[in-house]
C-alpha cells in the first residue's frame, strides 16, 4: 500500500487518477478503474446532455460501489454547453469528487463546497496551481509538457514542473503527463507529488472503449509519435501523429487560420478514429506516454503491476542504493 496526502484526503486505495478523456471515459473505465483501487473520472461532455450524464453516473454505480468523480471542463467554446446544468447533474447524483479542467473553476466552487464535493483542479503551470490553492480547491493534478491534451503554452516538462510546484503548494498535488508505469509513480513521488494521473495509459485498456486497432497503434507508437497542433492559436494540443495532424501543422506553419483546419480537427472525424479504428480519419489525444506502453492490459492489471512494482523499486532498487 502506498499511503499519501492524496489517498488520505480523497479515500481512495491508491495514489493512481485516470483523468478525464472526451469520448473514452465511460462507466465501463472509471467502473474498472474504481474497482481496482484507483480513482477514475467520468467524463462529463462526453454525454450530450446533463440527463444523459445522470444516466452515465447510474450506469457506473451498478458496476461498481467504489468511490469515481466527474471531470468537467470548461474550455473556449463558440456554443458552450450548459455548463450549470451539468453541475447540477453531477451535485443531484451525489457524486462526491469532482476534477475541474480548460478554465478557472471558481463559479462553480461555492456549489461544490455547499454539496460536499471535493474539487481536483486540472492545471499546468505553477502559477495556475497557486491561483487555485488561492480559491479553495481540494487537490491540483499538474499535467506537464508531455501529456495529451492540452499542455499550456510554457513547455516545461514534469521534471522541472512537479517539484517547482511541490516547493510551493500546501494542497495535494497529483503529477500528470508522461506517465505510464511504476517508475514514472515513483519517480513522481520523488518529485513531491502525491499521486500520478494519468490519460494514455488508461487509454490503452481492455475496459477503454476505443478501437481495438488504435489501441495497437499507440502500443506500435514511440515517444516520437505526438505532433503539437494549434500552437499558433496559443491552444495547443498534444495528439497523436498521423496524416491529418502532420496536415494541421503545415498549414499552421503555412500561416493558416483557425478556419483553414476546422473541419480537419472536427470533433466529428475524430470520434471516427475512436469508434472505427479509421486511424488518419482525424485527430486524436496521445501523449509520449506512448513510447512506455507496451501492452493492453485490465485496468485491474496495470493497476495492481504499479503498485506492487513501485513498492518493489522503492523497497529494493532504492533501497539498495544507500551505501
Ligand atoms: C483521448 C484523451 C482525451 C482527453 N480528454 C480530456 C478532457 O476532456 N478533459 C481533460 O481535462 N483532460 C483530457 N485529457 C487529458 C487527460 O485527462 C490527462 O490529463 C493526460 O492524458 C495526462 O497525460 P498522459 O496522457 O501523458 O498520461 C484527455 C487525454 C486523452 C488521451
Amino acid at each position: 500500500m502506498l499511503r499519501t496526502r492524496f489517498t488520505e484526503e480523497f479515500g481512495v486505495e491508491h495514489p493512481i487518477v485516470q483523468g478525464g478523456m472526451m469520448w473514452v471515459g465511460r462507466a465501463e473505465l472509471v467502473a474498472a478503474v474504481a474497482e481496482a483501487g484507483a480513482l477514475g473520472f467520468l467524463t462529463a461532455l462526453t454525454q450530450p446532455t446533463p440527463d444523459d450524464l445522470r444516466r452515465e453516473i447510474d450506469r457506473t454505480r451498478a458496476l461498481t460501489d467504489k468511490p469515481f468523480g466527474v471531470n468537467l471542463t470548461i474550455l473556449p467554446s463558440i456554443n458552450p454547453p450548459p455548463y450549470g446544468e451539468y453541475v447540477e447533474a453531477i451535485i443531484d447524483s451525489g457524486i462526491k469528487i469532482v476534477e475541474t479542467a480548460g478554465s478557472n473553476p471558481e463559479p462553480f466552487l461555492p456549489y461544490y463546497r455547499e454539496a460536499g464535493i471535493k474539487v481536483l483542479h486540472k492545471c499546468t503551470s505553477v502559477r495556475h496551481a497557486l491561483k487555485a490553492q488561492k480559491i479553495g480547491v481540494d487537490g491540483v493534478s499538474i499535467d506537464g509538457f508531455e501529456c495529451a491534451g492540452h499542455p499550456g503554452e510554457d513547455d516545461i516538462p514534469g521534471l522541472i514542473l512537479i517539484p517547482a510546484a511541490a516547493r510551493v503548494l500546501d494542497i495535494p498535488m497529483i503529477a500528470s503527463g508522461g506517465i505510464a508505469d511504476a517508475r514514472g509513480l515513483v519517480a513522481a513521488m520523488a518529485l513531491g507529488a502525491d499521486g500520478v494521473n494519468m490519460g494514455t495509459r488508461f487509454l490503452c485498456t481492455r475496459e477503454s472503449c476505443i478501437d481495438q486497432k488504435v489501441k495497437e497503434q499507440i502500443v506500435a507508437n514511440s515517444e516520437l509519435d505526438t505532433q503539437l497542433i494549434f500552437r499558433t492559436l496559443r491552444n495547443t494540443a498534444r495528439v497523436a501523429d498521423n496524416e491529418i495532424s502532420r496536415k494541421v501543422v503545415e498549414i499552421e506553419k503555412a500561416g493558416g487560420t483557425f478556419e483553414d483546419v476546422r473541419e480537419l480537427v472536427s470533433g466529428a472525424r475524430g470520434r471516427r478514429v475512436f469508434d472505427e479504428g479509421d486511424l488518419d480519419a482525424g485527430i486524436w489525444s496521445a501523449g509520449l506516454a506512448q513510447g512506455l506502453i507496451h501492452d493492453i492490459p485490465s485496468c485491474g492489471e496495470l493497476i495492481e503491476r504499479m503498485v506492487s512494482e513501485a513498492e518493489e523499486l522503492i523497497r529494493a532498487r532504492l533501497g539498495e542504493l544507500i551505501a
